[in-house]
């Protein structure tokens, strides 16, 4: 019999979070060059992070334990939609005629439909923890915003969410999600900031970048006398890390399957979905226990940050009041053009994504708009899931690797991430299939 769906228990959700630092010390020797001060050029330390982050984080930003535990708290509302599902794609297998094993991780089964939640909740955990009233965040295609605001709720905080303005205005019901968790939202830019005005000012008709959302967000942390921080929703290594509870996940999921992959894919914008399916089994490599193992990034043509990029330190947002870190960058100030995979339009990558691309552990790929929405529907039509515009970057490439199976006869297993649901993203699929796009 076939099992499409592979489920575990509620009892099975990892007690901890895996450090993939530990693993990089250990096997490769080499770690990714720090963050950077700007003003002095020397590493940043906790004190130039303690405005923004509270210490609990900063402490993730360098561990090198192996394991960092999952706050009970959080771990416990993690029960409500965790362990999240592993699926064989069965019918898109068919579809394709591959001989490929396809499978898929579903993070889009939750109260706000991505894995953005998985680490929303953890850093509202420990901004409560250390007494902060407000968290501030930007947002692209709403997503983290939503997660970040219910996380918010959940933890008695205030939440500030300035969303880019091309997705603030062609998903307005992720607005109203966040609203209704009581956050405050605005569009970015924004008048509410010196930087929204500045940007207004030069490009009235900017359509926003999550660069300049982030200045936004820091502009507010900074005006607000000590009670508001900063939350990032990808990008920094403690978001890369709360999010390897999908590949914990997984890793048990697969072998109920009795399989592991050959091939696993995940959609890049800051790095955290990807390296949340990714490192785990990128652990198993580095310490000898598996050989063969393909990892591949996917980005959009409009913003190509591995494929193009410069690996370099540059600045977080387009202000440039963050450290420097060590990325692949398209530079702070670049904007990319409106696509509707608003979560994918950021200059630069997770300092640790950077790295293993630069050590050659991975592989990335681009692809056009047009794609990545035939990926989408193909895939909605077979599996019956209508993917967000990021998750079709990563389905994309898994239609590719199976096709390539069906030219060479080969039976590979491949594993990707689908990141969320788009049932917000609709506009999107509506101007594809009109051929407006
Ligand atoms: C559904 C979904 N997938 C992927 C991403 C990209 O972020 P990351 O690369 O950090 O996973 C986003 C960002 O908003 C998203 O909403």
């Amino acid at each position: 019999m076939n099992n499409y769906k592979i489920n575990l228990p509620e009892s099975e959700i990892p007690k901890n979070y895996l450090n993939i630092m530990y693993y990089l010390q250990k096997y490769l020797g080499k770690l990714p060059e720090p963050p950077l001060n700007p003003a002095t050029m020397q590493p940043a330390g906790p004190d130039d992070l303690v405005p923004i982050f509270p210490m609990g984080l900063i402490q993730q930003e360098v561990c090198l334990d192996e394991f960092v535990p999952v706050p009970e708290e959080v771990y416990e509302i993690y029960k409500q939609y965790r362990p999240s599902p592993l699926y064989r794609a069965y019918r898109l297998e068919k579809f394709l005629g591959t001989p490929a094993k396809i499978y898929y991780k579903y993070e889009g089964d939750n109260a706000t439909g991505s894995h953005k939640l998985n680490t929303a909740l953890t850093q509202a955990y420990y901004n409560k923890q250390e007494g902060v009233k407000k968290i501030y965040t930007e947002t692209g295609a709403g997503q983290w915003g939503s997660a970040l605001s219910i996380a918010c709720q959940h933890f008695g905080l205030e939440c500030g969410v300035f969303m880019v303005k091309t997705s603030y205005e062609s998903k307005p019901y992720r607005k109203v999600i966040m609203k209704m968790f009581g956050a405050e939202v605005d569009p970015s830019p924004s008048t509410k900031t010196d930087f929204g005005k500045k940007v207004l000012a030069e490009h009235p008709d900017s359509p926003g970048s999550l660069g300049i959302a982030i200045s936004e967000a820091l502009e507010c942390v900074v005006k607000s006398g000590g009670t508001a921080k900063y939350a990032l929703g990808s990008v920094l290594n403690h978001v890369l890390l709360h999010q390897t509870i999908i590949g914990q996940e997984a890793q048990k999921q697969m072998s109920i399957a009795g399989d592991y992959p050959d091939i696993i894919i995940g959609c890049c914008g800051g790095g955290s979905n990807f390296a949340g399916i990714v490192f785990p089994f990128l652990a198993d490599k580095l310490a000898g226990k598996i050989k063969n193992l393909e990892l591949i990034g996917v980005e959009p043509d409009s913003c190509p940050t591995l494929t193009k990029g410069e690996y370099k330190y540059d600045f977080g947002d387009t202000a440039q009041m963050t450290p420097l870190l060590k990325m692949y960058t398209l530079g702070s100030d670049f904007i990319p053009n409106p696509i509707h995979a608003g979560g994918l339009r950021y200059h630069g990558m997770a300092p640790l994504i950077s790295f293993i691309h630069h050590e050659g552990l991975m592989t990335a790929r681009s692809y056009k708009q047009e794609e990545i929405f035939q990926a989408g529907v193909d895939f909605a039509k077979a599996e019956g899931i209508i993917p967000a515009p990021e998750s079709t970057h990563a389905i994309k490439a898994a239609i590719d690797e199976a096709l390539k199976c069906k030219a060479s006869g080969e039976s590979k297993t491949i594993l990707f991430n689908l990141s969320g649901h788009g049932f917000l993203d609709l506009k999107g699929y509506e101007d594809f299939l009109s051929g407006k796009l």
